[in-house]
């Protein structure tokens, strides 16, 4: 039986591209812009003119956001002072729970009623990575992860659909070559990636008759300040389990501290930190998905990132699997 394609779809040929300008206003959704990636994206965007509803947990993070962004967000042309345009709009949004997100999205929607300007993008970027040993990991770290870096992106999606669908707009979710290789002490992270490259590989297909272009953005290693928290957070939570293990020793298993693993994913941070590129590279790719008149579907940041995928593609898992061991016994002597 043939189904009739519905006169609404309008495919990606109709899909909106380009810049805002003062009279066509356009309105973005950042998620998780206090500090790092999501911060680089709201400024940026800002300055292009875009008003930014950005996502952020605590007010104090919004007033230093806009008061950045007013600090910057002037050039001088022919003597006088030359604006974007832009805004940033701060709202609380918090992507831990259902009831956190519907509650974050009613001031999300207040806003743009305000502003009168139509969402044409939602950049999904909220992200922590808890390391653990899978072992480690509780059920409540798995739901932290899967939230903050999964779930709570599906959830706003879902309620940012309508408004997309309506203005043709573009969703450009912020994943990670961890999707891809998943190093010790990563699995409830490299989980929640890999999630979000299978749900939007599913969106993409799914919102492509509504002219809605869907795009993942895959860094390697970024310079912001949350993998050296999450080294931090590791290591700390480490140290506890440890001397929780030798307190009650249990006999038979004197393997389950797994100081070898943990001190191999301390030396790997070690050996990448000089190794990262900025912000900025992150910037561009969600710049082009988000304006670009032919977005991609995937974008890699970075060397480390490309050479992964490709590796990942050419050599196999269990290829891959061995030589990361070989690598990280090789750091940790
Ligand atoms: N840096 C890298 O090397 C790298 C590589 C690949 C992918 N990524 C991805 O890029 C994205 C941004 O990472 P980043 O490096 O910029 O990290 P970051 O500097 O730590 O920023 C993370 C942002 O997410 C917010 N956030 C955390 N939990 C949240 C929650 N429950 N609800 C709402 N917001 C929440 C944080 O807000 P608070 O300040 O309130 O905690 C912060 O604004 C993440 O998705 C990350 O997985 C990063």
């Amino acid at each position: 039986m043939a189904y009739d394609v519905p006169n609404e779809y309008c495919f990606l040929s109709m899909t909106r591209s380009g810049k805002p300008t003062p009279e066509r206003p356009l309105a973005v959704l950042v998620t998780g812009t206090s500090t790092g990636i999501g911060r680089g994206i709201a400024l940026t965007l800002a300055q292009q003119g875009y008003t930014v509803i950005a996502g952020v947990r605590q007010t104090a993070h919004g007033a230093a956001l806009v008061h950045d962004f007013k600090k910057n967000d002037a050039s001088m042309s022919q003597g006088t002072v030359v604006r974007s345009g832009g805004q940033i709009c701060p709202v609380i949004l918090d992507l831990a729970s259902e009831a956190t997100i519907a509650e974050g999205w009613e001031r999300v929607n207040a806003q743009l009623q305000a502003l009168d300007a139509p969402l044409v993008g939602l950049v999904n970027n909220a992200g922590n990575a808890t390391l653990r040993v899978a072992e480690w990991l509780s059920v409540s770290d798995w739901q932290t992860a899967l939230w903050t870096n999964f779930l709570g992106a599906v959830e706003l999606t879902r309620l940012a659909l309508p408004q997309l669908r309506a203005s043709h707009g573009r969703l450009v979710n912020i994943g990670s070559i961890a999707a891809w290789m998943t190093p010790p002490c990563y699995a409830s992270y490299s989980a929640s990636k890999a999630a979000v490259g299978a749900w939007s590989r599913a969106l993409r297909s799914e919102l492509l008759p509504f002219g809605v272009a869907v795009a993942v953005v895959e860094p390697g290693v970024i310079v912001t300040p949350g993998p050296a928290r999450s080294l931090k957070e590791m290591m700390d939570h480490h140290h506890q389990r440890q001397q929780e293990i030798q307190e009650n020793a249990t006999p038979g298993d004197p393997h389950a501290v797994y100081s070898y693993t943990t001190e191999s994913v301390r030396a790997m941070f070690d050996f990448g930190a000089d190794g990262g590129v900025s912000v900025g590279h992150v910037v561009d790719m969600v710049e082009h998905a988000l304006q670009s008149p032919t977005p991609r579907s995937k974008y890699y940041v970075g060397l480390d990132a490309r050479f992964l995928a490709a590796s990942f593609t050419i050599l196999g898992e269990p290829v891959l699997d061995w030589l990361a061991l070989q690598f990280l016994k090789v750091l940790s002597l």
